[in-house]
C-alpha cells in the first residue's frame, strides 16, 4: 500500500486510514491508493466490514482544488467514478468522521453504509462557495437521505453544519463524544451490524420526494432574487429536482454534466481564485513559523464608540479580556450598554444563551484610567479619525503601556507611521483597521508601518486568525489598499453625477454586476459627514478640482448626511430608499457652476469609469508595494466592499475583462473628457507594461 493509506485487518474488520496530510484532499494520488484498498478488503472473504477514517487528520476537506482545471481531475479513477463503485461493495462500510467532512470528503461518507462521527466534526457541500456543484453524488444522494429541504439548505449555503445537527437530520448514525475513542467506537459499530445481521447496504435508487408541487418553483423565486447572475446555485436547485424526477443513475449523469460545466465556468474561476487568496495573504515575506509570537492575553480598546465596541466584542467572543476605555463615564456607559443590547439581540436570536452573554459581558472592563492599560499586550486605539487627536492618544500609551505591549490603530486613512513617530516604540506599532460593523465584517486590513516589526506583524495575524477574521497586509499610504480604491472609484461616480447621471443609475450599473450596493447607497449609509472630513483633511491634494466630489460636499453642508438623517443621495422612507429629484436638481445647478455639460450617460460608460479607475488604482499600489499580490487587493474588496466573489475581486475581473481592454477604456476616456480626463484618467505604469508585454495575468508583471 501507498503510504498515503494506512491498511490493516483487525479480525473481519479492514481499517483504512487516509493519510493525505493536511486534509485528506481527495487528489489523484489518494483516490487512486483508495479504490485499491477498498478493492483488496471487498475481495478478501475475512474481510466482513470495512471502516474508512481519516489517520490523525481530518476525514476529508473533499476534492483536491488546486488540480481543479487540469486533467488530474478526471484522470482515473475520477472522483465520480470512484465512488459509485464504493457504493457496490457489498459489505458494510462505515465513515469515522473526525474534523471535517466536506465536498467530496462527504460525498465519499455518503457512499458508505453507515456514518459515525465525533461531536465536533463538520459537515457540508460547500461547492458553491467555488463555483461549482456536489460533482460526486452530493446532489443526488443527500436529498435522498436527509429530505431535499435539508440538502438544499446545505449546498446553497455553502456552509457546514455540526455532526449534532448531522445526527438529528439522519446524515450521522452514530455520534462519538472523544476524538480518540473514534476509531474504537466506529468499529464497534461495525461489528454491531455484523452481529445484527443488518443488510449490507440501504439502497435509495428511488427519487427523492419534493415537499410540495410548487417547492421547486418558489426556490427558485427566491434565488432569482437572492443570488442573481450566480450559476452554481441555479446548477443545485437544478440538479436536486433531477434528484426528485430521476432514478439515482440517471440523476448521477446529469449531476455530473451540470459539474463538468460549472468547473469551467469563469465563476469557478474566480472563486477558486479567491479561495486561494485566502491562504496566500497569510504568506508574508520576512515571516514564517520560525518567527516568535508575542503572547496576547490582555487586549485594551481606546474608545467605546461604534468602532471601539465592536472592536471589544471580537476578542470577548474569542474568550480574550478586554479593558475599554473611554473619556467620560457618560461614554463609557453608552458603550458598556451598546454592547450589551448587541449581545441581548444576539441572544434573542438564539445565537449565544443567556449564560454566554453574561460570560462575555464579564470579560469586558470598562475605565476612564490610562494606567488600567499598564498591562495590556495588545491596545488598539479607536478614537477619532484625526492625525493629532490619535498622536496624542499614542504619546500617552508610549508613557502608561509595558515593554513590548504592541500599540495598535484603528484608523482607516492616516499615516501609521507619523502615528507610530510619536512613541519611543515604533517598532510596536501597526495599523489594524477593522471594518465596520467591527463585530460582523471578517476583513481585517494589517497596516505594516516602515517600522513595524516582524514580530509585531505576526502575532497580530495570529490574533487576527484567533478572532476569526481574515487579515491582508497593506503598507502605509493614504487609505491603504481599501479606502486609496474607493477614492477614484467613488470620484467618477460623483463626476458622472455632474455630467447627467442620477445617483440611481450609477448604484444601477454597480450592483448590476453583482455589487452589494452602489456607491451612493454606500457613502448614504456609512454617512456623507465622514467623507467629508476626510476630505477636508486633504484639501491641497484636491483642491485642483473644484468638481472633486462636489456633489458630497454640497449635500453635507444641506445637513443631509444620509440614511441617518433620513435624506443624503437618495430620500429615505424608514428603510425603503427613494430617488430623490432633489438631488438631480442639486447635480445640476453645480454642473452649471461649475460650467460642467450635461449629457446623457450610457450605463457602459459608467461601468467602465467607475470600475477601470478602480482596477487602475489596485494595479498602482501593487506596483509601489503597498500591496503584495492581486489576490490580496481582491480579497479586501470581495469583503470590505461587496464586490462579488463569483468575480474574483476587481484584478481578477480586470484579467477577465482583458487588460488591454481595460488600458483602451481608460485611454479613450483621458481624451474624451478634455480637461477633467487630463487631471485624472491617467493609466498605472503596470498597466501599460503587462499590455505592452502582451501579458493576460497580472502575476506576468
Ligand atoms: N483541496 C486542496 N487544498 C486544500 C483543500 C482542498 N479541498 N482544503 C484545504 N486545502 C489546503 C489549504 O489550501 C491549505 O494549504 P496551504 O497550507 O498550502 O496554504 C491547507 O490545506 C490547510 O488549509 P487551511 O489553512 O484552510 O486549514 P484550516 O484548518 O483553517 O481549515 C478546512 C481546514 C476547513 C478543510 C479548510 O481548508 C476548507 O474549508 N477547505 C475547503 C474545503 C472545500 O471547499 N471542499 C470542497 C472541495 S470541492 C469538491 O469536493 C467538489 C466535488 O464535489 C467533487
Amino acid at each position: 500500500m501507498t503510504p498515503l493509506i494506512d491498511y490493516h485487518r483487525d479480525q473481519e474488520l479492514a481499517l483504512i486510514g487516509l493519510a493525505n496530510a493536511p486534509v485528506n484532499a481527495l487528489g489523484h494520488a489518494l483516490r487512486q491508493a483508495l479504490a485499491e484498498a477498498c478493492s483488496t478488503a471487498a475481495n478478501d472473504p475475512h474481510v466482513r466490514a470495512i471502516v474508512l477514517y481519516g489517520l490523525d487528520l481530518p476525514f476529508s476537506a473533499g476534492a483536491d482544488i488546486s488540480e481543479f482545471g487540469s486533467p488530474l481531475t478526471w484522470q482515473t479513477p475520477s472522483l465520480p467514478d470512484l465512488l459509485p463503485e464504493l457504493a457496490q461493495i457489498d459489505k458494510p462500510l462505515v465513515a469515522a468522521i473526525d474534523g471535517v467532512a466536506l465536498g467530496g470528503g462527504l460525498e465519499l461518507a455518503l457512499v458508505c453504509s453507515h456514518r459515525v462521527a465525533v461531536t465536533s466534526a463538520r459537515l457540508g457541500l460547500p461547492e458553491v462557495t467555488l463555483g461549482v456543484i456536489p460533482g460526486a453524488g452530493g446532489t443526488q444522494r443527500l436529498p435522498r437521505l436527509i429530505g431535499v429541504e435539508a440538502a438544499l439548505d446545505m449546498m446553497l449555503g455553502g456552509q457546514p453544519i455540526s455532526a449534532q445537527r448531522g445526527h438529528e437530520l439522519g446524515l450521522i448514525d452514530c455520534l462519538v463524544e472523544q476524538r480518540h475513542a473514534l476509531l474504537e467506537s466506529a468499529c464497534g459499530f461495525a461489528r454491531q451490524l455484523l452481529a445484527d445481521q443488518s443488510p449490507a447496504r440501504r439502497h435509495r435508487p428511488a427519487p427523492a420526494q419534493a415537499p410540495s408541487a410548487d417547492f421547486f418553483q418558489a426556490q427558485q423565486a427566491q434565488l432569482t432574487a437572492r443570488k442573481p447572475g450566480q450559476l452554481a446555485p441555479q446548477m443545485v436547485l437544478d440538479a436536486v429536482r433531477a434528484a426528485c424526477e430521476l432514478n439515482l443513475s440517471e440523476g448521477l449523469a446529469y449531476e455530473q454534466a451540470l459539474f463538468r460545466k460549472a468547473l469551467q465556468s469563469p465563476q469557478a474561476l474566480a472563486l477558486r481564485h479567491q479561495f486561494f487568496a485566502k491562504n496566500e495573504a497569510l504568506k508574508i515575506p520576512g515571516i514564517d513559523r520560525s518567527t516568535p509570537l508575542r503572547p496576547i492575553n490582555r487586549v485594551a480598546v481606546v474608545g467605546a464608540g461604534t468602532m471601539g465596541g465592536g472592536i471589544a466584542m471580537n476578542f470577548v467572543n474569542a474568550g480574550i479580556a478586554v479593558t475599554l476605555l473611554e473619556l467620560s463615564p457618560q461614554a463609557l456607559d453608552r458603550g458598556l450598554a451598546q454592547i450589551r443590547k448587541n449581545y441581548e439581540s444576539s441572544r434573542q436570536r438564539g445565537k449565544i444563551t443567556e449564560a454566554q452573554l453574561e460570560q462575555r459581558m464579564a470579560l469586558l472592563h470598562g475605565t476612564l484610567d490610562y494606567a488600567d492599560l499598564a498591562d495590556a499586550d495588545l491596545v488598539i486605539e479607536a478614537v477619532f479619525e484625526n492625525l493629532e487627536v490619535k498622536q496624542q492618544v499614542f504619546r500617552t500609551l508610549d508613557e502608561v503601556c509595558k515593554p513590548g505591549a504592541i500599540l495598535a490603530s484603528n484608523t482607516s486613512t492616516l499615516d501609521v507611521d507619523q502615528i507610530a513617530a510619536v512613541t519611543r516604540r515604533p517598532q510596536d506599532v501597526v495599523g489594524l483597521h477593522f471594518f465596520s460593523p467591527a463585530n460582523v465584517m471578517r476583513l481585517l486590513e494589517v497596516v505594516r508601518g516602515a517600522a513595524t516589526a516582524a514580530d509585531v506583524l505576526a502575532t497580530t495575524l495570529n490574533i487576527a486568525k484567533r478572532i476569526d477574521k481574515l487579515p491582508v497586509v497593506s503598507g502605509v499610504c493614504f487609505g491603504f489598499i481599501g479606502n486609496r480604491m474607493l477614492e477614484p472609484y467613488a470620484r467618477e461616480a460623483h463626476r458622472l453625477v455632474l455630467e447627467g447621471a442620477t445617483p440611481a443609475q450609477v448604484d444601477g450599473v454597480l450592483t448590476g454586476i453583482g455589487l452589494a450596493m452602489g456607491v451612493f447607497a454606500m457613502y448614504d449609509l456609512a454617512g456623507i459627514d465622514i467623507g467629508y472630513q476626510v476630505r477636508q483633511a486633504r484639501s491641497e491634494y484636491i483642491a485642483h478640482d473644484p468638481s472633486y466630489f462636489r456633489l458630497a460636499d454640497e449635500l453635507c453642508s444641506l445637513g443631509r448626511h444620509g440614511q441617518k438623517s433620513g435624506r443624503g443621495f437618495y430620500r429615505y422612507e424608514g428603510r425603503e430608499r427613494l430617488d430623490d429629484p432633489e438631488v438631480v436638481e442639486i447635480a445640476e445647478r453645480l454642473a452649471a457652476e461649475l460650467g460642467i455639460e450635461r449629457r446623457s450617460i450610457s450605463d457602459q460608460e459608467i461601468h467602465d469609469r467607475c470600475l477601470f479607475m478602480l482596477i487602475n488604482e489596485g494595479l498602482q499600489l501593487l506596483d509601489e508595494g503597498i500591496a503584495l499580490r492581486s489576490g490580496d487587493v481582491d480579497l479586501v474588496w470581495t469583503n470590505g466592499y461587496g464586490f462579488p466573489a463569483w468575480r474574483g475581486g476587481p484584478l481578477h475581473y480586470a484579467e477577465h475583462l482583458g487588460l488591454n481592454a481595460v488600458l483602451a477604456g481608460i485611454e479613450h476616456y483621458r481624451e474624451a473628457l478634455g480637461a477633467y480626463g487630463q487631471m485624472w484618467l491617467q493609466s498605472a505604469p503596470l498597466l501599460e507594461r503587462l499590455v505592452a508585454r502582451q501579458h493576460t495575468l497580472i502575476a506576468q508583471r
